[in-house]
């Protein structure tokens, strides 16, 4: 079997971890010869990568594994990059969320005024990672986890057109997980689904076991009473995260043929999120007092042990996904994943180049998206304003425009007028001038 030789980008990420752990697991999956680690904050990745090394010296000593900050040595000789970058890290993701909350408008990593000053940070960060998979090594594929996936995913379609990146994310798949846990079923691979909207804007249409039996009737029963909590799980679910969930029995009323993604919360039930939030503490600064410390005391203990026993790290579904794919294009099992893809005829009734989230069958070749029929009007509606949002996000970064990020923040459905946009755009601009291009 072909042994595959892999670059996580974002190598100090709080989630390389579970994806070593993960591609670890899937040896007889994803065989590799080569694993590499590539960040621009060498001191950050080399916390996570001295614990990776012991784990890969105990687990897979035939791996070669390595760490670097140089480009050129990344980048060569690999076949698939996993690209998890966040320009600018947490403290800029703080001030995504709280510069809006000053406005009385909510503050999310990917959605809103903070979503879009998040994507005028990372174009230019993950258009970076594409060139220099391009320039080192043409035949990759990348993977890129790297948010705000939906602005990312529209740059790269306008401006880097030819590559072979491929935008994903996990929430869909974690919240499958969920439907198969209400479902009774052991995992999210024994659900059929069909799934569309935009990243962090879908819909499910259908949901069916793999003998085709409809089980939409009893999750949509299931999601008004409970929302999409289980009723019996064994797994933790931090605080911030539950309330997401249990507040899907309010969001899915809108359209009793769908079941929405948890992000719609944002959209539909905007006053809701401000109400419940404190302008003091976002999630921002749960992440760094929990998942980033969790993880890199993790880290910090099995390297000075020399043991991967004396600090905890978990596999995640998050990283499963990231395997799923590339072993689909390795192998062309033509697996069936949601991927964020252009329109192209999909979608009918919708912008044909839009970036949507749909079912994709993926092979060697990429990805071939399935038909998804014509949308209604609530769903055409509600994307048709988002995915505007986002191309003109793209219009401002590539064409340097203050009007054009004006008017993105106040086409946004989170955002209540054009003078309130343009507050909060003023004090993003402070905020972000070491990373977003100059505007005029
Ligand atoms: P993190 O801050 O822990 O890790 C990000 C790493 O990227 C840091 O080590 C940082 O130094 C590095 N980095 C920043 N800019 C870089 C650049 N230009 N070149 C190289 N490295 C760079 O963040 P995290 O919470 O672990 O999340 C990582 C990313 O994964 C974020 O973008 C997050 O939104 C994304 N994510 C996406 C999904 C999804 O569904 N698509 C799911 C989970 C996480
Ligand atoms: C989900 C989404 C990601 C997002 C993450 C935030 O996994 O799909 O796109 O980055 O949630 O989680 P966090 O724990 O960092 O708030
Ligand atoms: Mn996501």
């Amino acid at each position: 079997m072909k042994k595959f030789s892999v670059v996580i980008a974002g190598g100090g990420s709080t989630f390389t971890p579970g994806i070593v752990l993960m591609l670890l697991a899937n040896q007889d999956r994803l065989p590799l010869r080569s694993l590499k680690f590539y960040d621009n904050d060498g001191a950050r990745q080399e916390i996570v990568a001295e614990a990776c090394k012991v784990i890969m010296q105990e687990q897979a000593p035939d791996i070669d594994f390595s760490y670097t900050t140089d480009p050129k040595t990344a980048f060569s000789d690999v076949d698939f990059v996993m690209a998890h970058i966040r320009v600018g890290k947490y403290p800029m993701r703080e001030k995504d969320e709280k510069i809006p909350l000053r406005h009385g408008v909510l503050g999310q990593e990917t959605c809103g005024p903070g979503g879009i000053a998040y994507g005028m940070r990372s174009i230019g960060g993950v258009l970076e990672l594409v060139d220099y998979m391009e320039q080192y090594s043409p035949n990759a594929w990348m993977l890129n986890y790297s948010n705000p996936a939906a602005i990312v995913a529209e740059a790269t379609r306008r401006l880097r057109p030819n590559a072979k990146i491929l935008n994903i994310c996990d929430m869909p798949i974690g919240i499958e997980s969920r439907f198969a846990q209400i479902a009774g079923l052991q995992s999210r691979k024994q659900l059929r689904t069909r799934y569309y909207g935009l990243n962090h804007f879908g819909w499910w249409t259908s949901i069916e076991d793999l003998d085709g039996n409809n089980l939409m009737p009893m999750l949509r029963a299931h999601t008004e009473k409970h929302g999409y909590v289980p009723l019996s799980s064994t797994e933790q679910t931090e605080v911030s995260w539950n309330d997401t969930f249990v507040k899907m029995k309010d969001v899915c009323l809108l359209d009793p043929d769908t079941l929405p993604n948890t992000y719609l919360k944002y959209y539909l039930c905007p006053d809701y999120v401000v109400a419940h939030a404190n302008p003091e503490r976002t999630r921002a600064n749960e992440v760094m007092d929990h998942r980033e410390k969790h993880v890199f005391n993790a880290c910090r203990a099995i390297t000075a042990a020399g043991n991967s026993t004396a600090g905890e790290l978990e596999i995640d579904e998050h990283a499963s996904y990231i395997v799923d794919l590339a072993a689909a294009i390795a192998f062309n099992t033509q697996e069936r994943m949601l991927l964020i893809v252009p329109n192209n005829g999909a979608i009918p009734n919708f912008d044909a180049d839009a970036m949507v989230e749909i079912p994709c069958l993926v092979g060697k070749k990429g990805p071939e998206p399935l038909t998804v029929g014509d949308i209604p009007h609530f769903q055409k509606g509600m994307m048709g304003q988002q995915v505007m949002v986002e191309k003109l996000v793209v219009d401002a970064w590539e064409e340097r425009s203050y009007q054009k990020l004006w008017q993105a923040i106040t086409l946004s459905k989170t955002v209540p007028s054009a003078s309130v946009a343009k507050a909060i755009l003023d004090d993003l601009i402070e905020a972000n001038r070491e990373y977003w291009p100059e505007l005029h």
